[in-house]
């Protein structure tokens, strides 16, 4: 699928990705431009879950992976 993590991928622009989208890491971390915040569906519990985990969380942090 086009999530973020695979577009960045596509563009050349570094984003780690661990676990390969498969919601079992932090690795694909970002920040969501503020214009962005409200058009993006909530997160999931588990993304939620494993965001609480990320270091240097923000209000707007979501894992780049379930960006779709
Ligand atoms: Fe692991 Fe996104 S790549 S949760």
């Amino acid at each position: 699928g086009d999530n973020v993590l695979y577009l960045a991928h596509r563009y050349d622009i570094p984003m780690e990705g661990a676990c390969e989208a498969s919601l079992a890491c932090t690795t694909c971390h970002v920040y969501v431009h503020r214009n962005f915040q409200d058009k993006l569906p909530e997160a999931s519990e588990t993304e939620e879950d494993l965001l609480d985990l990320a270091p240097f969380l923000k209000e707007n942090s979501r894992l780049g992976c379930q960006i779709i």
